[in-house]
C-alpha cells in the first residue's frame, strides 16, 4: 500500500496512512512527514512495548530514566517506556495519572532536551483526554516585528521544579520524586528563538509550564513579555486538537511544538498510554 500523508482535521498535524511503524522501509516517509508537520499520527496499528521501543529508536537514542520522572511510572523491565495511566493494579497506580495537563514541551529543562515524543494509545476515554498541540514554528513566523526585536539573541530559563511543586501542592496523586531527583532538577537556559537542527527553520522555544523568565531582564518586564509571547503562541489557528483512538501512535517534535493533555472523568474511564522520548541536542 502506498504511503499517503493527509490532514486528520483542522490544524497543522498530519496522518501518515499506509505506513507500518515496524517496517524499516517505511521510516523515511514517516520521518519526512514528522519534519514537515511537527505532529504526525499513525492509526490502527497496535504496538507492543517492544515494537514501540524498536520504532522509537529509529529516530535516535531514547531518554530513559530522568530526574523529573518517578521510577514507579516506568514500565517494569523497560525503563525507556513511561506509563501514562489512571489504571490501578493491586491498589497502586501503574502510571502518571495527571501527566502533561498544562502547556509544555517535554524535558525542555534539560541541557539537551527531548527531540520528539511518541505516545501509543492502549485504552482511551469516550470523551475528554484530548491532547492539544501548538505550532511554534508558525508562531515564530507570524510574530510581530516589534516583539521579535525584543527577544532576538535572548535566552530564557526552563525548570521542572516550579510545575512539580505546584502540582504536588494541589494534591497530585503521582508518586513523589526522591530527594536525589529533586536536587538534580536544574534551571537551564535556552535561546528563545531556536533553529530547528534538521529543517533549519526558526521556531519559538518557550512554554508556560516550564519557562520562568528571560535572562538579563527585570522580573516584571520578563513576565509581561512572556505573557505576550504565550498569548501569541496559543492562538486557535496554531492549534491542533488530537482526539485519541485505541491503536493511535502520535509522534511530536518537541523542538517545534508545545502540548497540553486535557482532563477526563477518571472515576468512570481509563486512559492508558505508553510514552517514549527521543534524545535531542542542545538548542541553538
Ligand atoms: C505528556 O505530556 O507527555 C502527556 C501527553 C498526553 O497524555 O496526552
Amino acid at each position: 500500500m502506498a504511503i499517503k500523508v493527509r490532514h486528520p482535521g483542522e490544524g497543522f498535524a498530519a496522518e501518515v496512512v499506509g505506513a507500518d511503524p515496524g517496517r524499516a522501509e517505511d521510516f523515511e516517509a514517516i520521518h519526512r512527514a514528522f519534519l514537515d508537520h511537527g505532529v504526525i499520527l499513525i492509526r490502527d496499528h497496535p504496538l507492543s512495548p517492544d515494537a514501540q521501543l524498536h520504532f522509537s529508536r529509529r529516530f535516535g537514542p531514547l531518554m530513559g530514566r530522568r530526574p523529573s520522572t518517578p521510577d514507579k511510572v516506568l514500565m517494569p523491565g523497560e525503563p525507556e517506556i513511561v506509563v501514562l495511566s489512571n489504571r490501578v493494579v493491586n491498589g497502586e497506580n501503574v502510571g502518571i495519572t495527571d501527566a502533561g495537563r498544562y502547556w509544555h514541551s517535554d524535558l525542555c529543562f534539560e541541557e539537551e532536551p527531548n527531540l520528539g515524543t511518541i505516545v501509543h494509545a492502549i485504552e482511551v476515554p469516550p470523551t475528554g483526554g484530548d491532547t492539544l498541540f501548538a505550532d511554534l514554528e508558525q508562531a515564530c513566523r507570524t510574530l510581530p516585528v516589534t516583539i521579535k526585536k525584543r527577544i532576538e539573541g535572548k535566552r530564557a530559563a526552563h525548570t521542572f521544579r516550579k510545575h512539580y511543586l505546584e502540582v504536588m501542592a494541589e494534591g497530585s496523586p503521582r508518586p513523589p520524586l526522591t530527594p536525589k531527583q529533586l536536587a538534580a532538577l536544574k534551571e537551564t537556559y535556552h535561546p528563545i528563538i531556536r533553529t530547528h537542527p534538521e529543517t533549519g527553520r526558526k521556531t519559538l522555544f518557550i512554554n508556560p509550564g516550564h519557562t520562568t523568565h528571560i535572562e538579563d531582564m527585570d522580573e516584571a518586564a520578563s513576565r509581561d513579555l512572556l505573557h505576550e509571547l504565550f498569548e501569541h503562541c496559543l492562538q486557535p489557528d496554531f492549534i491542533y486538537r488530537h482526539q485519541w483512538r485505541v491503536g493511535d501512535t502520535v509522534i511530536w517534535d518537541n523542538r517545534r511544538v508545545m502540548h497540553n493533555a486535557e482532563p477526563y472523568d477518571m472515576e468512570r474511564y481509563t486512559r492508558h498510554m505508553h510514552r517514549t522520548c527521543i534524545h535531542g541536542d542542545r538548542p541553538f
